[in-house]
């Protein structure tokens, strides 16, 4: 038995050094190794030795076993690290070619606006609120003193999905939404970005579907010049220090007194940029607030005229129709 172990360990010793790759290396190990393998039969014959003899060969076995793998191991290394050498130098990598140019999108001159605004108006402790775009008629109109039949709706001619609902035709209904999460608790001071819809032949200067920024603030006496200071410093901060403010008086059914307020370009003269004013009492006292204890101011901007102005663009169909040439323009923006 003796000999029939030294002899399998140097033919298994033969067959680990010439394999000439992991697979057969891996075929030998099964082999003489594995549980069917040569060794393992022959330490089977084991029960037929004499009590002095088992000991003897058990620790023989062993050793050829441990040597074996040992042998194993150490090729299996000498293999991988070949595999290795021979896989770097098939694959040659040109280090000084061109990479891959990755093109980075960019913000829309729209998204653009909405966030320059937004940062202007947290660093005046606003928050920003958003609402549903299908809207009911009950906060687009009724609670911003619009009741049904009522003239000024014409104002905002609408896009009705059933008699009580509609896509809203500005985001003043979401600063009745914020009131009324607000439960009478002041101050509310909140910005609403977002789309608006209104029935309009699309041209260069009008879109059925726009971008509407309104901000309301509602506290203890809150005054119009509060109102002018902020708008004074938003309109600052969009076009330059510089820039000049005109209030027009104009009429809202929401608000009471109402401006307008326009901005002087060097080339287009006075223009219109948003609408704005106190918020009407029974607008308050709707949306859960005391009348007599609180007032409120509130303002409305079209961020496309803010982003026509600025960006000096001519038609407003521009900003819709995703024409890669006219987005990549704004990538610095
Ligand atoms: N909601 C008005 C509009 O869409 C704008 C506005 C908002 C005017 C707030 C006054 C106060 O025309």
């Amino acid at each position: 038995m003796r000999d029939r172990l030294l002899a399998l360990q140097g033919e298994a010793s033969q067959e680990i050094v010439d394999a000439p790759n992991l697979e057969s290396l891996r075929e030998v190990k099964v082999k003489y190794l594995g549980k069917k393998g040569e060794i393992t039969s022959v330490l089977r014959g084991m029960g037929s030795l004499s009590a002095e003899e088992r000991p003897v060969i058990g620790a023989l076995a062993n050793d050829v076993r441990s040597t074996l793998s040992t042998l194993i191991e150490e090729t299996e290394a000498k293999l991988e690290s070949a595999k290795m050498a021979e896989k770097l130098a098939n694959e040659n990598v040109d280090v000084t070619l061109p990479g891959k140019s990755i093109s980075i999108g960019s913000l829309h001159p729209i998204n653009a606006v909405i966030e320059e605004v937004e940062d202007i108006f947290i660093g005046m402790g606003f928050h920003i609120a958003e609402g549903p775009e299908v809207e009911t008629d009950y906060f687009n109109f009724e609670m911003l003193n619009l009741p049904k039949n009522h003239p000024a709706r014409d104002m905002q001619d609408s896009f009705y999905i059933s008699p009580e609902t509609l896509l809203r035709t500005h985001t003043s209904a979401v600063q009745v939404r914020s009131m009324i999460d607000k439960k009478g608790e002041v101050p509310v001071r909140v910005i609403s970005p977002g789309k608006v819809y209104r029935r309009d032949d699309d041209d260069a200067t009008h879109s059925h579907q726009f971008t509407q920024i309104e901000g309301l603030v509602v506290d203890s006496g809150v005054s119009m010049s509060e109102l002018h200071g902020v708008l004074l410093h938003l309109i600052h901060k969009l076009f330059g220090e510089e820039t000049e403010v005109r209030l027009r008086p104009s009429y809202f059914p929401f608000t009471e007194p109402s401006v307008e307020v326009d901005i002087f370009h060097p080339e287009k003269g006075w223009i219109e940029i948003l609408g704005a004013g106190m918020v009407h009492p029974s607008v308050l006292e709707k949306a859960g607030y005391d009348a007599e204890k609180y007032t409120g101011f509130a303002f409305g901007i079209g961020a496309e005229r803010i982003a026509i102005l600025k960006y000096d663009i001519d038609d407003i169909r521009h900003f819709y129709q995703n024409d890669l040439r006219f987005i990549k323009q704004f990538k610095s923006v």
